[in-house]
């Protein structure tokens, strides 16, 4: 019988004993584990083999295990002390024995609580009472804690080990160990001789020119042989449907926006006509950084936006009456909305003045001091836009909703009438989750108000909205925490699986 030259030499090698194991075998043909692994299968196909499969438990030391075996265990070595000090004769202080016996720390409690369950003796009141009876040389524990640092773990009584891994003295692993013995073919085949097919694994630029390929058999490829999997590297799917957002957005006609994650609250919020004493500009909300305050704002826009606030805008426009300090609006904090990108693109501070109509959007991230749950994380990616145009209406901020969804596979947006400073009117958006069937709030928008608009000196309508990305996320592939997917705690075998949508 010819056979491939590896299975040759397996054969051979198991016909020496009976079950050998991988490993054995690998020892034996000088071959790689997975190269024995591969031809035992093919053996066994060809009736040649047996190969079982067996669940083999090993056992490991850990660090305090080790010490252990150095040292003795903390509970011997206090009955030795114990012995010494005539604590069979009569009760000796417990002070006295730790000295003696050189316990320390934690130590001292592992030894007490082990004591009496072994037998050592009793303690009472503080005295050690010692058994004159106990054999610490007959240690089971201290006879397993060898045996395993000997490999010899399967002579140790299960018990026994367990009640050393609970300690944790030790470890213990699985792993499957396959074994492989001779058929009574396979003992046949090697009585009436096997010889090794002369095969060859690489084509070479000379075998083909010289023509040889054509007379030599090549090795079979055995496609089914275990191999490690190999996880190549991909786009993060948050990143991904960020890129989309932006594709989407740009196709819409819409031009991106960038600026300072870290910035002033007057960008944040003072141009948002947030009053300054308004419960989100507290430092409970706010990731405040101690730096420097800014220094360069226009200073006629500070002052158009403090008059806002002071006195409001147009003809019978009212302020808020409250306090308005300009060192307040010059403190930088992490931005929590990029609203604050808005602000510097309509005030024309970061791209000049704008003539309507006009289309900008960001897909950055932004920082909130919220409580983390599986809907909310500390930072998160939000999708920033406005439409700068004459008689825009809340038609038209609906429809670019749906239009936007749309191209993500989301056609049921529901709104809901909400409260902004800086916008009038207001909605929410949300949408419904496709495995819990929840409304989950997407996103929220609205018209600028006068007292927003004025000081910027725009004079046409604005629209704009701040959508969440990690929402979306949530909607499209049904994430219900999304704590899975960015973030520490993040899911990887979930990343991995995902099948991402384009
Ligand atoms: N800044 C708002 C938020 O973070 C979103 C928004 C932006 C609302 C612009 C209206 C207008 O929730």
């Amino acid at each position: 019988m010819r056979l491939p030259e590896t299975q040759v030499a397996v054969l051979e090698a198991a016909s020496a004993t009976d079950a050998q194991t991988i490993d054995q075998l690998a020892e034996a043909t000088g071959l790689k584990p997975e190269t024995v692994t591969g031809a035992a299968f093919d053996l066994r196909d060809d009736g040649l083999v047996a190969v079982d499969e067996e669940l083999e438990t090993s056992a490991s030391l850990t660090e305090e295990g080790e010490e252990y075996l150095d040292d003795g265990l903390p509970e011997v070595r206090l009955y030795r002390a114990a012995i010494d000090a005539g604590a069979d004769a009569e009760p000796v202080e417990m002070g006295q024995l730790i000295g003696a016996s050189g316990l320390g720390g934690p130590q001292v409690n592992i030894a007490l609580s082990n004591f009496a369950r072994k037998g050592y003796g009793v303690i009472d009141g503080g005295a050690v009472d010692a058994n004159a009876d106990a054999d610490p040389d007959a240690d089971e524990e201290a006879a397993a804690l060898s045996a395993v640092a000997d490999d010899e773990a399967g002579d140790v009584a299960d018990d026994v080990l367990d009640q050393l891994e609970s300690r944790g003295l030790v470890e213990r692993s699985e792993r499957t160990v396959r074994l492989v013995t001779l058929t009574d073919d396979g003992v046949t085949a090697l009585m009436e001789g096997v010889e090794a097919a002369q095969t060859v694994d690489r084509l070479t630029p000379e075998m083909l020119t010289s023509g040889e390929w054509q007379d030599v058999e090549f090795t079979e490829y055995n496609v089914e042989a275990d191999a490690p999997t190999a996880q190549g590297g991909k786009t993060h799917i948050l990143r991904q449907t960020a890129d989309r957002v932006k594709d989407t957005l740009v196709g819409m006609g819409f031009q991106e926006m960038e600026g300072p994650h870290a910035d002033a609250d007057f960008w944040i919020n003072d141009c948002l006509f947030m009053p300054q004493d308004h419960p989100a500009r507290t430092h409970w909300d706010r990731f405040a950084l101690d730096v420097p305050p800014i220094q360069e704002i226009p200073a006629d826009l500070v002052d158009r936006v403090e008059s806002a606030h002071r006195e409001g805008v147009g003809e019978d426009g009212d302020g808020y009456h409250s306090p308005w300090s300009e060192d307040f609006a010059r403190a930088i904090a992490l931005r929590g909305h990029t609203t604050s990108l808005s602000m510097r693109y309509l005030s024309g501070y970061a791209q000049g003045d704008l003539e309507p109509p006009q289309r900008y959007f960001s897909v950055e991230k932004v920082y909130r001091n919220d409580t983390l749950d599986p809907t909310h994380l500390l930072e998160f990616f939000q999708i920033e836009g406005w439409v700068m145009g004459e008689d825009l209406s809340v038609r038209d901020l609906m429809g670019t909703f749906e239009e936007f969804y749309r191209q993500f596979g989301i056609t049921d947006i529901q709104f809901k009438p909400h409260y902004n400073p800086y916008t009038e009117p207001s909605f929410e958006l949300f949408g419904r989750h496709p495995e819990t069937g929840e409304l989950i709030e997407i996103g929220n928008s609205g018209m600028f108000r006068p007292e927003v608009l004025e000081p910027l000196g725009i004079e046409c309508d604005v629209m704009a909205w701040g959508l969440a990305l990690e929402r979306l996320l949530m909607l499209m592939y049904g994430f219900e925490d999304i704590r899975d997917v960015h973030g520490t705690l993040c899911d990887l075998e979930l990343l991995r699986e995902t099948e991402v949508l384009h």
